[in-house]
C-alpha cells in the first residue's frame, strides 16, 4: 500500500504550527510499519539553503489553474528515509511567510492541482492521498471532478484531515470558475453559506474525514466548536473519525535535545530540571531561585488559546510565590497585555515575543508547570512535549488536551485538568499543581509519570494504517 501525504507545511522544511510537526513525523511512523508513505509540499522561499542543497530536480510540469497554465518544478528530498516532493513555482511561493497573501486561494488551488498533475511523472501511484486542512482540501474535489476517470488515476482514495476547523479557506463565489476552474454544474460541492469554502469541498469529496483527536471529532459536530460547519459534518458523520496525534519522541527527547542547557532522563529529572531552570531564570532576568515554582506557556497569542482566562486571574496568581514565562506572538492586544504585566511584575513575570523553537524547548525543559487552558484545542502538541520534559501540565478538558492528559484525581493521573471554561476553575487547577510542587515525593512521582507516558505515534499510526486499508480493500 502507498500513501501520499499532502501538507502545506512540514518539518524540517517549513513550519508555522502543529501541522508541520505532524507532517514531519507521522509519515516516518507509517513507513516504519512497512506502508509506503511520501509527502508533498510547496517549495517556499523560507526553506533554508542547507536543506535545498540536498534536493534533486525531478521534472517540470505545466499545471492548469482555471484558464491559466503555470510552471511547476518538482524537487525531491529524503529525510529519515521519507521522500518529500517540493513543488516549485516562484510566482506563488517566492514570498515572505507561508500564508496570508491576497491570492492564497489561487496559490493553494495551484498547489492542490499540481499534486495530482505530478503523479504520472514521479513513479509513485498512491492508493490513498491524505490531504490536510483547507490548503490542500481541494485535492479530493479536483480528483473527483477531473481525475477519477482519467487513465492511470483510477481507484485512488482520498482522506482529508482537519487540524483546525477555524481556518476553512472561504472566498467570494467569483473565484469558482475564474481561479478554481470548477464548472458550474459542480458548484454545490464547493459552495457554503454563499461563499466558496475549500474545507467544505474536502469534506464533501473525501472518502474519509479525520481530525486530530477523538474528542475534537465529537466537538466539531456542535455549533460551539464548528465555525459553522456542523450541519455538513453531521450529514457526513459516517465518514468522520478522530485519531490522536503523536509527537516525534526522538526529536523531543530531554536525553539528547541539543537545545537545552543540560540533558537529563527520568532517572535524574530533579537535578536536570534544576540546572535548566537556573539557566532559564538567568536568561529571562528572573531571580535565580530554585525553590520558586516556575509556570510556562508556549502558545500563539490567539483568543482560542484561553488567554482571557489567564488575564482574568493574572494579578491573583502573581500574588502567590511563583514565576511565570510566556513565549509566543499573535494578536497585539495580548502582546501588549503581557508586556504590561512584565513591567508591573518584573521579578515574577517574563514575556518573550516570537516563534523561537530553541527557547520553547528550554522552557519545556525548565519550567515546573505548563499551562494550556485552551477554549478549543483540536489536539495540541505542547502539552505532550511538556510532559516528555518532566513538566506537570495544567489543561482544560477539550479536544486533544482531554484525550492526552489524565487528571491526578484519577488512577495513573499525572496532570491537572479543569472542565468549564472558567478562570476560577483554571486557577483552582493551577493551585492544585502548586500544591503538588510543594510536596516533593508527589512531585517526583508525577514527573516520572509525565515522562513515561506513551506519546509516540505507535498506536495512532496503526489506526491510520487500518483506516487506509479499509478504504482500499
Ligand atoms: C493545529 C491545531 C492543534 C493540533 C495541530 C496538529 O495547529 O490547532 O491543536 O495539535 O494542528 O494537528
Amino acid at each position: 500500500m502507498k500513501v501520499l501525504y499532502v501538507a502545506s507545511e512540514a518539518l524540517p522544511f517549513a513550519a508555522s504550527g502543529g501541522l508541520a510537526d505532524v507532517a514531519g513525523s507521522l509519515p516516518k511512523a507509517i513507513r516504519s510499519r512497512l506502508v509506503g508513505c511520501r509527502v508533498v509540499m510547496p517549495l517556499y522561499e523560507s526553506i533554508p539553503q542547507h536543506l535545498r542543497e540536498n534536493m534533486t530536480f525531478l521534472t517540470s510540469l505545466s499545471v492548469p489553474v482555471a484558464w491559466r497554465r503555470q510552471y511547476c518544478g518538482v524537487f525531491e528530498a529524503k529525510v529519515d528515509g521519507v521522500i518529500y516532493y517540493l513543488l516549485d513555482n516562484q510566482y506563488y511561493f517566492k514570498r515572505q511567510g507561508l500564508y496570508g497573501h491576497y491570492d492564497d486561494a489561487e496559490r493553494f488551488a495551484f498547489f492542490s492541482r499540481a499534486v495530482l498533475e505530478m503523479l504520472p511523472h514521479i513513479g509513485f501511484k498512491p492508493d490513498v492521498i491524505n490531504a490536510n486542512d483547507w490548503q490542500s482540501a481541494l485535492v479530493p474535489l479536483f480528483y473527483h471532478i477531473f481525475y477519477a476517470n482519467r487513465e492511470g488515476f483510477e481507484g485512488i482514495k482520498t482522506v482529508l484531515t482537519i487540524h483546525n476547523i477555524q481556518y476553512q479557506g472561504k472566498y467570494g463565489m467569483e473565484l469558482m470558475e475564474d481561479v478554481l476552474g470548477i464548472p458550474p454544474e459542480h458548484r454545490q460541492l464547493l459552495e457554503y453559506d454563499g461563499c466558496v469554502n475549500f474545507m467544505k469541498a474536502g469534506i464533501e469529496c473525501a472518502d474519509r474525514v479525520t481530525t486530530v483527536s477523538p474528542t475534537y471529532a465529537q466537538e466539531i459536530l456542535d455549533p460551539w466548536f464548528s465555525w459553522g460547519l456542523d450541519p455538513i459534518l453531521n450529514a457526513r458523520k459516517w465518514k468522520l473519525q478522530g485519531i490522536l496525534n503523536g509527537i516525534d519522541t526522538d526529536g523531543y527527547n530531554p536525553v539528547s535535545d541539543p537545545n537545552i542547557v543540560h540533558n537529563f532522563s527520568v532517572e535524574d529529572v530533579e537535578e536536570g530540571k534544576a540546572i535548566n531552570k537556573k539557566a532559564l531564570q538567568e536568561r529571562l532576568c528572573l531571580p535565580q531561585r530554585a525553590d520558586v515554582p516556575l509556570i510556562g506557556m508556549v502558545t500563539r497569542l490567539t483568543s482560542h488559546k484561553g488567554l482571557d482566562l489567564v488575564k482574568y486571574i493574572m494579578d491573583t496568581l502573581l500574588t502567590r510565590d511563583v514565576q511565570m514565562v510566556v513565549l509566543g506572538s499573535g494578536e497585539w492586544v495580548y502582546e501588549n497585555y503581557f508586556r504590561e504585566i512584565q513591567n508591573t511584575y518584573p521579578d515574577k513575570f517574563c514575556y518573550c515575543a516570537g516563534f523561537v523553537p530553541e527557547l520553547a524547548r528550554k522552557i519545556y525543559a525548565s519550567v515546573d508547570i505548563f499551562l494550556m487552558p485552551s477554549k478549543s484545542e483540536p489536539c495540541g502538541l505542547a502539552q505532550m512535549v511538556a510532559c516528555r520534559y518532566g513538566t506537570l501540565p495544567v489543561v482544560r478538558e477539550t479536544g486533544g488536551l482531554k484525550d492526552s492528559i489524565i487528571d491526578c484525581g484519577n488512577e495513573g493521573g499525572f496532570g491537572f485538568t479543569f472542565k468549564t471554561y472558567n478562570a476560577d476553575d483554571m486557577l483552582a487547577a493551577i493551585d492544585r499543581a502548586l500544591g503538588a510542587y510543594a510536596n516533593k515525593p508527589d512531585l517526583k512521582l508525577l514527573r516520572e509519570r509525565c515522562m513515561t507516558q506513551d506519546f509516540t505515534w505507535g498506536r495512532s499510526a496503526n489506526t491510520y494504517i487500518r483506516m487506509y486499508k479499509e478504504l482500499v480493500k
